[in-house]
């Protein structure tokens, strides 16, 4: 199917709009906001985790990857979904959490009670020396294996503990994983993202990591993972006309150039990620420092241009359910909200790729800034407030952190009114909901034409209308320059040049626009020489 015409945007469906006033959101709620959706022009809607899953990592543990957790509904509340999304011209996006399944699946139940059959669908070693097989650590802090004394082994996790990792060698859990995509299929899902795929085929789970570290070259972008994405696009996805994205963790380009490959071999399109570390020090994520802004130009233009020539196809984001919100990351949600909340969208949603938006930052949400550990629901940020302080930092300092880092940031509950809660709930929000709602809000944002969603919906409409949007080549322009971004795209006598000020501060630019007229500025009347702070200018010429 072609995706290159298409915007997908991305629901946190507990985070969305909750009908029954438990305080999570569900697929009523969804059900109920898809014109909002549809009257902002996006083609697709990604759905976070909604099957059953105890919730330990918010549905990326998932205990049964075939019916919907009653949080969210039934599986014919989905069906009623999957219908006024075809009506509204929709396609659903599903999450597909196949690393690793929630240890209350019952195939780990199954394996814990000596099964062999289900034993061998996950990844298990003795200990040694009286200690965990490797020095692994998992991504959300502590050691990667976990012990089960009735097997005396240990089973992998690279995420949490109640994340058994899967032994995709064993080929009864390749075609386990294509049944479940076929299933959806049935059920008219044509859309997949498969979370850290990248992540399924191992080197080896038996080597210490020696630099101490969580041992990611080991399981890393593995052998057999191009192998086992063309399987499962042979034996599901690749039969019907379907729009698939991998996430890779910590990928490279080599190998994103096979994931994403426009031969349609493996998946449509990739997730990659060095661009949302520019702001890690020493690459460590609760180690922060400034962005740097030139590290995260030269990306940008080595992955665009990379990705082109090779024929692979990027995604193109800054938010999502994993990251702070990028207006409080790359812009300035105090003094400029507006004008640098539009010149990042300008930025994502013109370069080449797929644009996906992550709910509510087309309103301007921002970072939730939560002072008080019980505010923070995520695991991840659980475990790392321990782990920080006993390592002897201050509390202070570890909120300084969180407020820069947590997930739980950008999985505030939507803004769609001043009501109490954001008109998210009538109940007690699973997470809180971020002050600043009673300004930064949707109904706000429909009623004022100048408004952030506004200036997405025109953005969309850029995208159907112009070809270069879709389809022309990246040129980067002002390689050097330390304050702007800017690029071309190219295609046959179109040209479209965009220039985005990432700093609060003016700046001149020397560009001869000879020929070109504004599209789009996020201010009044620009000059194209004198740039104000965060200005965006969006050129368009036809020879
Ligand atoms: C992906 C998901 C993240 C989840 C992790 C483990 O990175 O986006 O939310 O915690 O995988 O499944």
């Amino acid at each position: 199917m072609n995706f290159k015409d298409k915007v997908v945007y991305q629901v946190y469906p507990k985070s969305f709009q909750d009908s029954n006033g438990d305080g999570w959101g569900d697929i009523k709620g969804i059900i109920s906001r898809l014109d909002y959706l549809k009257d902002l022009g996006i083609d697709v809607i990604w759905f976070n985790p909604m099957c059953i899953s105890p919730q330990r990592d918010n549905g990326y543990d998932v205990a049964d990857y075939r019916q919907i957790d009653p949080r969210y509904g039934t599986n014919e509340d989905f069906l009623e979904l999957s219908k006024a999304c075809k009506e509204r011209n929709i396609l659903i996006m599903f999450d597909m959490v196949f690393n690793h399944t929630s240890t209350e699946h019952e195939w780990f139940k199954k394996a814990l009670a000596g099964d062999k059959k289900y034993k061998d669908y996950y990844i298990w070693r003795k200990g040694k020396n009286g200690s965990y097989p490797t020095n692994w650590q998992s991504k959300f802090g502590g050691p990667a294996w976990e012990y089960v004394p009735e097997l005396d082994e240990y089973y992998l996790h690279l995420f949490d503990k109640t994340q058994a990792d899967l032994n995709w060698d064993n080929p009864e859990v390749r075609k386990e994983c294509a049944d479940i995509v076929n299933y959806w299929i049935s059920k008219g899902v044509y859309c997949f993202r498969f979370d850290v795929v990248n992540l399924i085929s191992k080197y080896t789970v038996d080597e210490d990591d020696p630099n101490n570290f969580d041992g990611r070259q080991f399981y890393t972008d593995g052998p057999r993972v191009h192998e086992y994405l063309k399987e499962l696009n042979a034996d599901s996805f690749g039969n019907v006309e379907s729009i698939t994205v991998g996430e890779m963790s910590s990928t490279t380009l080599e190998n994103c150039a096979k994931y994403a490959n426009e031969d349609g071999k493996e998946l449509s399109m990739v997730f990659t990620f060095h661009h949302l570390k520019v702001d890690y020090k020493n690459m460590k994520k609760w180690e922060l420092q400034p962005v740097d802004f030139m590290q995260f130009k030269k990306l940008m233009n080595t992955w665009q241009t990379g990705m082109e020539e090779k024929g692979a196809w990027p995604s193109l984001f800054l938010n999502n359910h994993d990251q702070p919100r990028a207006l409080s990351r790359f812009g300035d949600d105090k003094n400029y909200p507006k004008e640098s909340a539009k010149m990042l969208a300008a930025f994502t949603h013109l370069m080449r790729g797929t644009p996906y938006i992550y709910q509510g930052e087309e309103i301007g949400m921002t970072n939730a800034y939560f002072t008080n550990i019980s505010q923070y629901k995520d695991v991840e940020s659980t475990n790392i407030f321990k782990l920080l302080k006993e390592e002897g930092k201050s509390e202070e300092e570890i909120y300084h952190i969180l407020q820069e880092r947590s997930r739980d940031n950008s999985r505030t509950p939507m803004q769609w009114d001043d009501s109490a809660n954001a008109g998210f709930t009538d109940g007690e929000p699973w997470l809180q909901v971020q002050e600043n709602y009673r300004n930064v809000n949707a109904a706000n944002a429909l009623k004022d034409e100048d408004s952030i969603y506004y200036w997405y919906k025109k953005l969309i409409g850029l995208r159907k209308g112009y070809k270069v949007v879709q389809e022309g080549k990246y040129v980067p322009l002002f390689e050097e320059d330390d304050q702007v971004l800017a690029f071309e795209r190219k295609l046959d006598k179109e040209s479209l040049v965009v220039i985005c000020n990432f700093y609060g501060k003016e700046k001149k630019i020397v560009f001869n626009a000879k020929g070109y007229e504004i599209l789009l500025s996020n201010y009044k009347d620009s000059n194209i020489v004198d740039l104000r702070p965060y200005e965006t200018i969006i050129l368009y010429k036809k020879d």
